[in-house]
């Protein structure tokens, strides 16, 4: 039986106010926010660059982060990197692939900026990025993704949630095509990671990246990016820790991670990260998702029923709802909700403008949903948007 008030005991500001806007950044556990005192105050020092204590005891602990959530994603602790954020992840592919005048790359109208942006620049050397549109429900189909590459096709990058619409896609058959068909494929998880189960290791995508400080429940200021085969990726960043021998004439790099993390890292977020992912593994995705997806799901429906309400995204959705006052401005709708009754949501166009494109508006509310989420937080939301929306009835 999941028990979301003994989960909310683990979160105090959830006294204050009703928190939905874990898309945007989730709440972090007093267990991870302690760790990462313990950082602090008990063995603070720098990764890898010291005989001394505590060095060496900082070191350990950012590598048991390291295998924490490599256990967690199910994949190889030297494939895993840690970046600042799913944004540098995805950077580092797009800086660290070698690509060709000609090459093609296959992405989709419901991505974050974040996986869209940096394949629309590399246009400028030549590579052809084609944008495939969601159903009318805001899903991707898997024979779209087919349809649109070529025999240059070199990699395929979607999202596994659009943070828009909540859709869900299908990126197991996706990642099966662009395998078939001679393409690689990354799989922007930052919407599903730590919300849903995902087997980074049996999905056997090429690249996945993740935020630290969303389903994760890490702090922010960290990301992971996994890379299948570190060989074919070149470091966007050089510096301390990516080598093992320098000369005037050249140098040589470390293998993967440590030729990924150039600098000092973020010692004290990657060690509450690592704590974080055990905090999500105790209390367990599938349990995690079913009462996000359940809020969720009910909430829509609710909204659905009101007046003047639009409520975008297909019924089958993650965490994540959208949803207009027809005649409101959203970030009004926002204002209210925390003027009245602390309800925090984030509105305006979620850093994801074709997403909002593709739904014909400017913008949007979006309510999104985390495991310290109630049943009575959704009743209060509902009872609040249905009084908004009599300021146009
Ligand atoms: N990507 C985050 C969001 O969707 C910030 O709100």
């Amino acid at each position: 039986m999941y028990d979301v008030l003994a989960v909310r005991e683990d979160f105090p500001v959830l006294r204050e106010v009703i928190y939905l806007d874990s898309a945007a950044t989730t709440q972090t556990p007093v267990q991870v926010v302690a760790a990462m005192n313990d950082y602090f105050y008990k063995y603070a020092g720098n990764h890898g660059r010291g005989a001394h204590r505590l060095a060496r005891e900082a070191t350990n602990h950012y590598e048991d982060a390291r295998e924490n959530v490599a256990k967690f994603l199910n994949v190889d602790p030297t494939k895993t990197i840690f970046t600042k954020n799913a944004t540098e992840s995805i950077n580092m592919v797009a800086h660290g692939l070698e690509w060709t005048s000609g090459d093609h790359i296959v992405t989709t109208l419901i991505e974050h900026h974040s996986n869209l942006l940096p394949w629309i620049r590399l246009r400028k050397l030549g590579v052809e990025v084609t944008i495939i549109e969601p159903d009318t429900n805001g899903m991707i189909v898997p024979k779209d993704v087919e349809n649109a590459m070529t025999d240059r096709t070199c990699l395929v990058a979607v999202t596994h949630v659009s943070n828009v619409l909540g859709s869900i896609t299908d990126v197991s058959k996706i990642t099966k095509i662009a395998h078939r068909g001679g393409s690689k494929i990354l799989v922007d998880g930052s919407q599903s990671a730590g919300h849903m189960p995902v087997d980074v290791g049996a999905l056997d995508c090429d690249f996945f990246a993740t935020p630290g400080h969303k389903g994760l429940l890490g702090p922010q200021g960290t990301g992971v990016l996994y890379v299948r085969e570190p060989d074919i990726l070149e470091p966007t960043y050089l510096g301390g820790g990516t080598v093992h021998a320098v000369t005037t004439n050249g140098f040589e790099l470390e293998p993967s991670p440590a030729r990924f993390e150039a600098g000092t890292p973020n010692l004290p977020g990657v060690i509450g990260l690592g704590r974080a992912v055990e905090y999500v593994q105790e209390i367990g995705t599938e349990d995690i998702e079913r009462h996000e997806t359940s809020l969720a799901r009910d909430a829509a429906s609710r909204l659905e029923e009101l007046p003047s309400v639009e409520v975008y995204g297909p019924a089958k959705r993650a965490a994540v709802v959208p949803f207009n006052v027809v005649g409101l401005n959203p970030h009004d709708v926002a204002m209210i909700l925390d003027e009245t009754k602390k309800i925090c949501v984030r509105s305006g166009y979620h850093c994801a403008m074709p997403s909002l494109g593709f739904l014909g508006v400017e913008g949007a509310v979006r309510a999104s949903f985390g495991l310290y989420s109630t049943q009575e937080e959704v009743d209060i939301f509902i009872d609040t948007v249905a009084q908004i929306t009599s300021l146009v009835a």
